[in-house]
C-alpha cells in the first residue's frame, strides 16, 4: 500500500478500495463457511438413533434389562417433538430448543386451547410448509398429569404406568398409543424444519413393547 512513501490521496484510495475488497471477499467466505457447517449440521450428519432391543439381551436380570429399555425409549419421550406439546405448565412449547409457545396460547379445559384462541385455528390436520406450522389431526394439548417436558426418564416411566393405573388401562394400552396414536407418528414426519426423535417410529415401538413384555420396570 505504502509505495515508498507517496502518500498521495489517489493511492490512498487504491489502497482502501483494494482492502475493502478483501474485507468484502474475507467476509464472503465467512459467510459460505457458516452456510456449509449450518448446512451439513441440518443434513449432512446422521441422526442419532435409538439402540435395538437385543442390545439389551446381554442384561440377565429382567428388572434391570426392562428399566434399561425404558431408558432408551426415553430418548424418545424426552425430544421436543414429544416435551413441546407435554409440557408441565398449561402452555406449549416450540422448536428444537423447546421455547415457549408464541403466540402464548394455554390448554384451555379439555387441552384444545380456549373458546377464542383454539389450537386448530392455526394447526391443520397436516403440516402446513407454507407458514412452517406443524399439524395432525386432532392438535391438541395432553393434561398435565402426562407432562414430560424436563422430567427424568425414571420419572416419565412412573407417571405414566401412574396414569395407566388410574384409567384402569394395561400396561400395553401404551404401546399401543405409540403405535397407533397420531400425534407421536407426527413426530417423525415433523415437516423440514424441525428434527424427529431419534431412531425410527418402529424402532421405538419395539423398544416400548419389550419394556412391557419384561415386566414394565422403571430405571
Ligand atoms: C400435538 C401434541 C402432542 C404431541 C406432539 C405428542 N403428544 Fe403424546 N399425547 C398428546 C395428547 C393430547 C395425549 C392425551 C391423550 C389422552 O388423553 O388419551 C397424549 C398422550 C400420550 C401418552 C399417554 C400418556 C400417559 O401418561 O398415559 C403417551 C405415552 C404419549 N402421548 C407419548 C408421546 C410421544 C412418545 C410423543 C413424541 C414421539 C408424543 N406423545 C407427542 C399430545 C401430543
Ligand atoms: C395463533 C396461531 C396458533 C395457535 C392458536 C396455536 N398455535 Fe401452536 N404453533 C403456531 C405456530 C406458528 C407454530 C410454529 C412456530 C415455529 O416453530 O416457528 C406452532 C408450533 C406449535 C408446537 C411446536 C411443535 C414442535 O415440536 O416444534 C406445538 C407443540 C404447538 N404449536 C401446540 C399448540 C397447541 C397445543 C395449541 C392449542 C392449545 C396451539 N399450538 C395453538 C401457531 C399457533
Amino acid at each position: 500500500m505504502d509505495r515508498g512513501g507517496t502518500d498521495s490521496p489517489s493511492s490512498l484510495h487504491r489502497g482502501e478500495r483494494s482492502v475493502s475488497r478483501s474485507v468484502l471477499a474475507l467476509c464472503g467466505l465467512a459467510v459460505f463457511a457458516c452456510f456449509v457447517a449450518a448446512a451439513s449440521a441440518l443434513y449432512g450428519q446422521s441422526r442419532p438413533g435409538l439402540k435395538p432391543v437385543q442390545a439389551f439381551d446381554q442384561i440377565r436380570d429382567p428388572r434391570v434389562r426392562s428399566g434399561a429399555l425404558f431408558n432408551e425409549a426415553a430418548k424418545v419421550f424426552r425430544h421436543p417433538r414429544c416435551t413441546n406439546c407435554h409440557t408441565v405448565s398449561d402452555r406449549p412449547r416450540q422448536g428444537d430448543r423447546s421455547r415457549p409457545h408464541q403466540p402464548p396460547v394455554v390448554r384451555g379445559a379439555k387441552g384444545f386451547g380456549i373458546p377464542s384462541l383454539r389450537c386448530a385455528s392455526c394447526h391443520l390436520n397436516r403440516n402446513n410448509p407454507a407458514a412452517r406450522i406443524p399439524g395432525g389431526p386432532n392438535w391438541h394439548m395432553p393434561p398435565a398429569n402426562m407432562a414430560f417436558h424436563g422430567r427424568t426418564a425414571a420419572q416419565i416411566c412412573r407417571s405414566i404406568k401412574r396414569v395407566a393405573v388410574t384409567r384402569k388401562l394395561p400396561l400395553a394400552a401404551l404401546v399401543a398409543h405409540s403405535r397407533k396414536d397420531h400425534l407421536v407418528i407426527w413426530a417423525w414426519r415433523p415437516g423440514k424444519h424441525r428434527q424427529p426423535p431419534p431412531g425410527t417410529h418402529k424402532s421405538f415401538v419395539d423398544l416400548m413393547a419389550a419394556w412391557v413384555a419384561t415386566g414394565g420396570h422403571c430405571p
